[in-house]
């Protein structure tokens, strides 16, 4: 077992975490009134049995379940959770438990924060990006007319409990935009993970807990530094500027397949260091080897055809956005990240280009 410690709670990673969860129950000695579990129908059906099987206190739990999907990190689905706890009577002293992904963990972690004032809650991630980023830090919200994250608390869970087995029965979309958060990690932090996750099979499980561990450990250090995002803690915001925008438009169009979270930040990193390149000093070859990798990992992701002029409005939207300029976490080097940096709208559509050119020769 792994404990890593943040600010105020510990992330614990262990392939058998039904025992620290217990541990967390007898800890609290019986202080809780009520137990509320909120779940996907595919953390209901994959994840949720094994843990009740082990774990007494969820035995009496509510379940309330949702339909999954980024669309319904929605304050409407927030208004119909928040009406179940009040029928079925939460207080102050209930918990909230999050088992999911991340939009799970998001709009769990911001309903519980904000229901009588906040409750507590704790996390327990079931997709690989909830698992090594989502589920960390504090940072909890729900979209608004499909803007990322409009609305939302920053409010730390009391523990988040990390189990990589559940990944096996995860899409491998689905673990492939997770894998775009640890190679963002790796590329804002670290060049001998770089180095690791390169080299790192995904479909090889048995590196997982390691990887997921490495991941965490460096989103931890960084987010402990800076939690309220004042500085630092900006450079987990590589790629998402783009990204962010990519991913609102393609909720917006209300396609069938609308790209997935770290689909849209694996498109918007390279779009970054391409913009990296342009104007913060990263270097050519250090560019081509970021552009091949996530290429050669993401062959399968098709964004369409992308409005220059709409992306550029979406990101002024964007709360990393000051003085309506456009904000961006760039590399330096890899490994290296430097903080509000910015750019024109004619380096953003160079950058847009550059990504549709390099796409074409591998796809
Ligand atoms: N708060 C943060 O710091 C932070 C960081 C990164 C991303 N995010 C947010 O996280 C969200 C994306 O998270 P996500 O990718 O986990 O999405 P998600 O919650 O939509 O989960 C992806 C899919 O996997 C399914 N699923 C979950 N666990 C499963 C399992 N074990 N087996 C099979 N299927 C399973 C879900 O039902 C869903 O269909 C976005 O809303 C993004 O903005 C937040
Ligand atoms: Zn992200």
């Amino acid at each position: 077992m792994t404990q890593i410690k943040s600010a105020g709670y510990s992330v614990f990673i262990n392939k058998d975490i039904t025992t620290e969860i217990n541990r967390f129950f007898k800890a609290a000695k019986g202080s809780y009134s009520g137990i509320f579990i909120l779940v996907d129908e595919n953390s209901l059906k994959y994840c949720y049995p094994q843990l009740v099987e082990k774990i007494e206190y969820f035995k009496d739990a509510e379940i309330i379940e949702i339909e999954s999907g980024e669309e319904n990190k929605s304050i409407e689905v927030c208004i119909h959770i928040w009406n179940t706890l009040s029928e079925f009577g939460a207080d102050r002293k209930s918990l909230f438990v999050n088992i999911g992904g991340g939009v799970i963990s998001d709009m769990g972690g911001f309903i519980a924060s904000t229901f009588k004032r906040g409750i507590d809650f704790i996390n327990i991630p079931t997709t690989l990006l909830s698992q090594v980023d989502a589920s960390v830090g504090g940072k909890t919200g729900i979209d608004l007319n499909n803007l990322k994250n409009e609305i939302g608390v920053f409010s730390t869970p009391k523990a988040v409990f990390v189990n990589s087995e559940f990944i096996s029965t995860l899409e491998r979309s689905q673990q492939l935009s997770g894998f775009a958060e640890i190679i963002k990690h790796a590329l804002v932090a670290d060049h001998d993970y770089w180095q690791k996750v390169k080299r790192f099979d995904l479909a090889d499980h048995s590196g997982l807990e390691d990887i997921i561990t490495a991941s965490i450990t460096i989103k931890n250090a960084i987010v402990s530094e800076d939690t309220k995002e004042k500085g630092l803690r900006k450079i987990l915001n590589f790629g998402h500027t783009i990204g962010h925008a990519l991913e609102t438009l393609s909720l917006e169009k209300k396609s069938k397949k609308p790209l997935l979270h770290g689909e849209a930040i694996a498109i918007g990193m390279i779009c970054e260091a391409y913009i990296s390149h342009k104007v913060a000093g990263l270097s050519k070859p250090a560019l081509k080897e970021i552009t091949s990798f996530i290429l050669k990992t993401y062959k399968h992701v098709n964004p369409g055809k992308t409005d220059v002029k709409q992306l550029v409005s979406i990101m002024k939207h964007d709360k990393k956005n000051e003085n309506d300029t456009i904000n961006f976490s760039l590399l330096s080097d890899i490994g290296k990240c430097e903080i509000n940096k910015t750019a024109d709208v004619t380096v953003i559509t160079e950058a847009l280009n550059y990504y549709e050119q390099e796409a074409k020769q591998i796809l």
